[in-house]
C-alpha cells in the first residue's frame, strides 16, 4: 500500500502507467497536489462527504472511495455540506431513487453558496439511462457521475474532473475487470465487510441488479484469504462476505471452488473469530454449506435466505427456481442440522398478478418457517426488466391490505423467535455505544440479534458474554456476565 512518501515517488510529468493499481496510484497523487493547493489557499485541508445509500455492497464500495479520498488528503465529514461530496446511490426499488433526487435538490442550495463545491454521484442508479438524462437536464450543477463497473477508476475521474468543464460522465456498460490493492477504509476497526464476488446472474424477474451490478464474476480465493489475513493482522475480528449469491461462488473461477470449500479456508485464518456472509439463494444453497456451517466454530448462527413469496405460480413468474415445498423443506432441514440458528429473509408484496389469495401463501410459509427477521417490500417496478413489462400491476389498495397482513405475521413469529434466548448468556461482539442511551453498549449476538447493555466503552471491538435479561420485541437489554 501506496503511503505520502511514496506519493513523492511518482513522476507526475511521466505518462500515466497503463496497469493497475498503479495508474490509479498515479492519478491518486495528482489529486493529492490539488489537496494540498487547497490547504495553501485555505489554511485547512478539503473536506470530503461519501454519503451510502445503498445494501453492503455498496457500503463496502463507499469504504473504497474512503479509503482514496483520504489517501489524497481530505477530512472526512458526515456533513453534506462539504469541499467534495459523492452520493453512492441505489436503485433497486423506486424510493431509493426518489431520495438521491430529493438530496440532489439540498445540494444545489449548497452549491449557490460554495460554488468551489465538487458534487459527484456514482452506484448503481447511475448505470440507468433514464437517471443520467434526468440529472443532465434537472441537476446540471453535478461534477462527476461514473458508474458501478469503473468505480476502481475514481481517482482518475476524480482528477479528470477537476480539469473538466461541466459535468463528466463515464458509465461503462459491463466489465470482467476486478482490480485488486486499492485502499479502503473501513468505518469499523473490529469488523469489515469482503466482497467476494460481483454482479449477478439469477435475473429474478422483479430485479434490477444484475442489469445494473452486471454479469457475476468471482474474486480469486487467493486474493479473499489475503484480504482477510490482512484484516485480521489489523485487528479485525468478524468478517462478512459480500456477494448477491455467496452459494454460486467460484463457478466462474479458472479453477473453481465452492463457497462451502472457500469458508473452510477463511475459517482456518487465526484472529478472525465471527464470519458472516450475505446473500444466499435458496436454489444454490448446498448440503456441503450446510454441513461446513454446522462443524464451524466461527460461522454465525445465522442465516438470510430470501423466499420472495409464498405461492408457486408468483415464484415461477419471478424467476426464482424452487418451489415453496423446496424451501420450506430445506428450512426445516437447515434448522434441523443446525438448531440454533437464525432465518431471516426478504419478502415482495404485490409483484404483477399477485392476489390476496398469493400473500395468504406467503403468511402461511413465514407462520411455519417462524422467521427471526424478515424485510417486507413493496413491489417497485423497475424500468427493463420482465415484470415491469407484465400486465396486471397490482392496485395499491390491493397490495396495502396484503403488506399489512404479512408485516403482522412476521412480527409475531419474529417476537416469539427472537425471546427464546432470554435468561441466557451468550456472546456478543460489542459494536458501538447505544444510539439513544450514551450509560448503554450495543451488541451484537453470534445469530444477529442485538442486545444493549451498561459496559465501557474500552469495551468495544470485544467479544464479550452477556446475559440477556428481558427481550424487548426485536432486541435484548442485558448485562455484563464477565468479560473473556
Ligand atoms: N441478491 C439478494 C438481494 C438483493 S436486493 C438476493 O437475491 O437475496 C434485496 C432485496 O430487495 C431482495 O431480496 C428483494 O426482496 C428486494 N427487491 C429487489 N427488487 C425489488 C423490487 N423491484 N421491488 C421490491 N423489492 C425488491
Ligand atoms: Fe436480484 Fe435475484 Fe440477483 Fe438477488 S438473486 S440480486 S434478487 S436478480
Ligand atoms: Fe445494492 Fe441497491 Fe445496488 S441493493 S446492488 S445498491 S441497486
Amino acid at each position: 500500500m501506496y503511503n505520502e512518501t511514496d506519493f513523492d515517488k511518482i513522476d507526475l510529468h511521466a505518462e500515466p502507467p497503463t496497469e493497475e493499481p498503479a495508474r490509479q496510484y498515479y492519478f491518486m497523487a495528482k489529486c493529492r497536489n490539488r489537496v494540498l493547493d487547497f490547504k495553501q489557499k485555505n489554511g485547512c485541508f478539503p473536506k470530503a462527504c461519501v454519503v451510502n445509500m445503498g445494501c453492503q455492497m455498496n457500503a463496502r464500495d463507499s469504504e473504497k472511495l474512503t479509503g482514496i479520498l483520504k489517501l489524497i488528503g481530505y477530512e472526512m465529514t458526515e456533513e453534506e455540506n462539504a469541499d467534495f461530496v459523492i452520493f453512492n446511490t441505489c436503485t433497486v426499488r423506486d424510493n431509493a431513487n426518489q431520495k438521491v433526487y430529493g438530496r440532489l435538490g439540498v445540494m444545489k442550495g449548497y452549491k449557490k453558496k460554495n460554488p468551489q463545491m465538487k458534487i459527484a454521484l456514482c452506484g448503481c442508479m447511475m448505470q440507468e439511462n433514464t437517471a443520467i438524462e434526468k440529472i443532465k437536464t434537472s441537476y446540471p450543477f453535478v461534477d462527476l457521475i461514473f458508474g458501478t463497473h469503473n468505480i476502481f477508476k475514481f481517482a482518475e475521474l476524480l482528477s479528470a474532473s477537476f480539469e473538466a468543464e461541466g459535468m463528466l460522465i463515464d458509465i461503462w456498460e459491463d466489465t470482467d475487470k476486478i482490480v485488486e490493492d486499492l485502499p479502503v477504509e473501513r468505518k469499523y476497526p473490529f469488523k469489515s465487510g469482503i466482497n467476494i464476488m460481483f454482479g449477478c446472474n439469477n435475473f429474478c424477474s422483479y430485479c434490477i441488479v444484475p442489469y445494473v451490478r452486471g454479469r457475476e464474476r468471482s474474486r480469486s480465493p487467493r486474493d479473499i484469504l489475503r484480504e482477510i489475513e490482512k484484516l485480521a493482522a489489523e485487528g479485525v475480528v468478524e468478517i462478512m462476505l459480500l456477494g448477491q449469491n455467496v452459494n454460486s461462488y467460484g463457478k466462474t473461477l479458472a479453477e473453481p471452488m465452492s463457497f462451502a470449500q472457500l469458508l473452510r479456508e477463511v475459517e482456518k485464518i487465526d484472529g478472525i473469530e465471527r464470519i458472516r456472509f450475505m446473500t444466499s439463494h435458496p436454489k444454490d444453497l448446498s448440503e456441503e454449506l450446510i454441513q461446513v456451517m454446522k462443524e464451524s466454530k466461527k460461522i454465525c448462527r445465522h442465516l438470510h435466505l430470501p423466499l420472495q413469496a409464498g405461492s408457486n405460480r408468483i415464484l415461477q413468474a419471478m424467476n426464482r427456481r424452487y418451489t415453496k415445498e423446496q424451501y420450506i423443506a430445506l428450512a426445516k432441514h437447515i434448522r434441523e442440522e443446525i438448531p440454533d440458528i437464525a432465518l431471516t429473509t426478504d419478502l415482495i408484496v404485490g409483484f404483477p398478478g399477485e392476489t390476496l389469495a398469493d400473500v395468504e401463501e406467503t403468511i402461511s410459509v413465514v407462520k411455519e418457517v417462524e422467521y427471526d427477521n424478515a424485510f417486507t417490500f413493496i413491489y417497485s417496478r423497475r424500468t427493463g426488466t420482465p415484470a415491469a413489462a407484465m400486465p396486471e400491476q397490482v392496485p395499491e389498495e390491493v397490495i396495502k391490505e396484503g403488506f399489512q397482513k404479512l408485516l403482522e405475521t412476521v412480527q409475531e413469529t419474529a417476537r416469539k423467535r427472537v425471546a427464546r434466548y432470554e435468561g441466557q448468556v451468550l456472546e456478543a461482539l460489542v459494536e458501538e455505544v447505544n444510539e439513544h442511551d450514551s450509560s448503554l453498549l450495543t451488541g451484537r449476538l453470534s445469530n444477529n440479534t442485538l442486545v444493549h447493555f451498561p459496559g465501557d466503552v474500552s469495551l468495544i471491538g470485544k467479544i464479550v458474554k452477556v446475559k440477556l435479561e428481558q427481550c424487548c420485541g426485536f432486541y435484548y437489554a442485558g448485562t455484563l456476565a464477565e468479560h473473556t
